[in-house]
């Protein structure tokens, strides 16, 4: 598929700060289903002012760093543990963000940052890969200031299941989606820590199409197996969708 097709293809009226971004850049540097897409949903509910310093934690091959980089003019430290600083800071470059967008390797649980350092927390499609302990976040939160923000959004249920897989979706279901949980899971997870106010718990509206759509265009361009696109068409949003989460650390 050539670049311009996929610029087509890959439009998306709910994301309009993503749609000046390349479609071929955003294919690229594929992790999950469309970083840029999730960041701009996560920005709506969140507080984002030129020069806040941000940590964008797991955040991959950076699109989502660089684009609020661009997008707020905040400062953007981009941490990650699969992906090596040397590859995300080539792209921060080409994206003329540096200076602006500091790759760090880290894992999750040994942060190299001062505590209150950063005005506030964001994580895309990641925070479910350590944040389910108990706790996580009374370390985690330790990195933002008092009455910073912090938000997730990733891959989540409606609802709770008594069991698992959900009805329907067991011929798609892999071990380690156990980690998916419900906006008011999240809720309850954060709130009981007594840490933080809870600010947002949600479903993104419609998120369940965005992530279908996403899924079906890579599919189509890398002639890629359709498995997690079939399972999104079996469940129409039913249970599977974005929980998006944003929470302020207390004073
Ligand atoms: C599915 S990818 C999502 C990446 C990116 N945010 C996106 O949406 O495209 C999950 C990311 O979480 C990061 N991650 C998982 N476990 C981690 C840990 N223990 N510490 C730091 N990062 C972790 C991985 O390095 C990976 O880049």
């Amino acid at each position: 598929m050539d670049d311009d097709e996929l610029a087509v293809l890959l439009r998306n009226e709910r994301y309009p700060r993503s749609a000046g971004y390349s479609g071929r850049w955003m294919v690229d540097g594929v992790m999950g289903p469309n970083a840029v897409w999730q960041a701009e949903a996560l920005s709506d509910v969140m507080s984002l002012e030129p020069g806040m310093r941000v940590l964008d934690m797991g955040c991959g091959t950076a699109l989502s760093s660089i684009f609020l980089a661009k997008e707020f003019g905040v400062e953007v430290w981009a941490t990650d543990l699969w992906i090596k600083p040397d590859e995300n800071l080539r792209r921060v470059v080409e994206a003329d963000v540096e200076g602006r967008v500091h790759p760090v390797h880290a894992e999750a649980h040994s942060l190299p940052f001062a505590e209150g350092f950063f005005d506030a927390l964001v994580s895309i499609g990641a925070y479910h890969y350590f944040g389910t302990d108990d706790l996580y976040l009374g370390y985690y939160s330790g990195f933002v200031k008092r009455g910073g923000q912090i938000g997730i959004v990733q891959p989540g249920l409606a609802e709770e299941c008594e069991t698992l897989p959900p009805a329907g979706l067991a011929p798609y279901w892999k071990w380690d989606f156990c980690a998916w949980h419900s906006p008011d899971w999240w809720r309850r997870h954060w709130e009981k820590t007594g840490l933080v106010t809870v600010e947002v718990a949600d479903r993104l509206p419609e998120g369940w199409r965005d992530w279908l759509h996403w899924n079906e265009v890579c599919d189509r361009d890398s002639s890629a197996p359709q498995w997690e696109a079939e399972m999104l068409r079996t469940d129409a949003g039913r249970t599977l969708g974005f929980t998006r989460v944003v929470a302020r650390r207390s004073n």
